[in-house]
């Protein structure tokens, strides 16, 4: 009698599938995001607080002799890492008296040292700023003083830079301490013996008895519109949620993970190395991306899950073919930014690899998660999510760049198929930290009365589509930041640097398509002081000294006057369309020269060579 049933039971599931295609993917996702929301509920309620330390000390109790990270031919085991962890915090304590809530500033390379210093750190109950290891001088002062640390720390590869900010960070009264046995600068102290002699037995919970779902975990700093790096605050919950995010896209405790994404990043960071440590994962941790040991690693390590941003799937497509290419065991790819074309053609060339392309900025209370199998889309909208993460499209008047409100002062939604700015409700389950000590930048990231008198939004600042069957597409970044080999670049502060050079009068930023290349590469429009020439070797230095290699404008344009709008901004539109080809501009062009050390005129030969990829950018 049940057969009639079960019969029609799969009629039903067959239609529904025919007119809802995606309806058991969603399902699935909807069922994990809610089992995701009742553990954070859980861990939310739970007193004291179940934080992601403790999440890591019960894998550690688990199984301490599996091995947590494999770096450079060394395995680590999660005993191993947390013991470590433990002695890291007690030699900085018997240092500097460090309370709890103290914030520290880590300057560190891509190193094992970098995961247990921040273990340690979070066992004390202290946020950690988590620096980028390319910026330099006033940049890294800047980044240091909005996370208001009093202490730095570095590691050999590093000193020049803090050498150089040194005077500085004394006046400050910052204390410098260097992974190091030794270090010849008596203001930066050795902490390599002491770590070694220190204990490694376990430090009490109650050092951290204040840490709440609130507090702050760590500092990772974005590049705003404008001016300096923003030190977003990522609070222990943004952590979990931001360590589910593994969990989400199919991962689980068997699989091992390659990170080789910088860990100063949330996706190297939070995402990756954090999200495996709550699960027991074992990643395979590498100093930068190398697009010709990936694949031998992969091999080498039985790694299943990788990272990536949307050029280094590029850069691995660009490499040779192999014949063993398709032999590894990756079957899950984690990141942001891919191309269609890349995608397709990285599936071609390696295999049946599941793309799982996220969506999220650091800052931001929201994220989109590719989870069916839609090429270029960076996630759906479904019931939940809409619930979870309350979101807008709304229309966007890019030469204004503000958002169109209609005659009662609101902003309006888009239709399906038009691109508008996706803004995203604040409430207590999506909420916004903002920026530390940078309160004119936090108010800027909020918009207010968007659908109704009195609501608050969180801007993304980006500019996406859904179409008809609610799959949503990244189309462009509003405004003054672009990005170039995944690093997100303020035009404000690098026009900042620029007029630095004792020629230029104005700038103005912007970042240029290259064929072949992802993002924008940074070009800059210049007018000249009366009577100066363009200054080849003096703004390359400024450029140098001041700036990271990937925001230094590689192209210069000469000209007359700046144009601005009627809001006093400066015009760029045309200026990006028009790009760098000197045989459509009439200005003089300037090119960096990384060979020669200086900017060099743009000849037609250079163009040429840059886009047949002679000369690498
Ligand atoms: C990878 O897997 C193979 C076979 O499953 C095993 O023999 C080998 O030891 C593994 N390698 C590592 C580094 O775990
Ligand atoms: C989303 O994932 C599917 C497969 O998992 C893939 O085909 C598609 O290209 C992905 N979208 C993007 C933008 O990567």
């Amino acid at each position: 009698s049940s057969c009639p049933l079960s019969g029609l039971a799969l009629i039903v599931l067959f239609l529904l599938r025919e007119r809802f295609p995606y309806f058991f993917q969603d399902c699935a996702y909807m069922l994990q995001r809610l089992r995701v929301m009742i553990r954070m509920n859980k861990y939310k309620k739970s007193k004291p607080f179940y934080s992601i330390v403790d999440h890591f000390l019960d894998a550690v109790s688990r199984h301490p002799s599996k091995v947590f990270i494999h770096f450079e031919g060394r395995a680590y085991s999660y005993g191993e890492v947390d013991k470590q962890s433990n002695k890291v915090a007690r030699a900085l304590q018997a240092e500097v008296r460090l309370q709890e809530g103290d914030s520290v500033a880590l300057f560190l390379a891509n190193e094992p040292s970098f995961v247990w210093t921040w273990l340690g750190l979070a066992k004390l109950g202290c946020p950690a700023a988590l620096l980028n290891f390319n910026i330099r001088s006033k940049s890294l002062l800047h980044c240091l003083s909005c996370c208001g640390a009093k202490v730095l720390l570095t590691c050999p590869e590093l000193q020049d830079a803090v050498e150089e900010i040194l005077p500085t960070l004394k006046e400050q009264g910052i204390r410098v301490f260097i992974l190091s046995d030794s270090c010849s600068v008596p203001d930066i102290v050795p902490l390599s013996v002491k770590i070694s002699q220190a204990s490694n037995e376990p430090l009490s919970p109650a050092l951290r008895s204040n840490v709440n779902i609130r507090t702050t975990a760590v500092y990772i700093y974005t590049s705003g519109t404008t001016g300096f790096p923003k030190a977003a605050i990522i609070t222990h919950g943004r952590l979990w949620g931001a360590s589910f995010s593994l969990f989400t896209c199919g991962v689980s405790a068997e699989d091992i993970i390659y990170v080789n994404l910088p860990l100063y990043h949330l996706a190297g960071f939070v995402v990756g190395t954090i999200g495996a440590m709550g699960r027991g994962i074992t990643v395979i941790l590498k100093r930068r991306f190398s697009a010709s040991q990936f694949w031998d690693d992969c091999r080498k390590y039985n790694v299943t899950v990788v990272q990536y941003i949307g050029e280094t799937l590029r850069f691995l497509c660009n490499t040779p073919k192999k014949d063993n290419e398709n032999n590894h065991k990756v079957r899950i790819a984690i990141g942001n930014g891919l191309r269609s074309d890349v995608w397709s053609e990285f599936l071609n060339r390696f295999g049946d690899i599941k793309v799982r392309e996220v969506y999220a900025a650091t800052e931001a209370n929201i994220v989109f998660i590719n989870y069916t199998s839609k090429i270029g889309a960076v996630g759906r909208r479904n019931i939940l999510h809409q619930f979870m993460f309350p979101h807008a499209f709304i229309k966007f008047d890019v030469e204004k760049e503000e958002p169109v409100r209609n005659s009662d002062g609101l902003c309006i939604k888009v239709a399906t198929g038009e691109t508008g700015l996706l803004v995203s409700k604040i409430t207590q389950r999506s909420p916004f930290s903002g920026y530390a000590g940078n309160k004119q930048q936090t108010e800027k990231k909020l918009l207010r009365d968007v659908l109704k008198k009195g609501d608050l939004y969180f801007n993304t600042g980006d500019l996406l589509r859904f179409d008809e069957e609610n799959f949503v597409y990244f189309q462009d970044r509003v405004g003054d930041t672009f990005r170039w080999k995944g690093e997100n670049v303020a035009t404000s502060e690098v026009a900042d640097i620029l007029t630095m050079a004792h020629c230029v009068l104005e700038a103005n930023v912007y970042g240029v398509k290259v064929e072949g290349h992802e993002g924008r590469i940074g070009m800059a429009a210049i007018t000249l002081k009366e009577g100066e020439d363009f200054d080849c070797s003096d703004t390359y230095k400024q450029v140098s000294n001041h700036l990271p290699a990937y925001a230094r404008p590689r192209f210069i344009r000469i000209q007359p006057c700046l144009e601005f709008t009627g809001t006093f901004k400066m015009k760029k539109a045309k200026l990006v369309e028009e790009g760098f080809n000197p045989a459509h501009i009439e200005d003089q062009l300037y090119f960096l020269d990384t060979d020669k050390r200086t900017y060099v005129a743009l000849t037609e030969e250079i163009y040429r060579a840059i886009s047949s990829r002679e000369i690498k950018l």
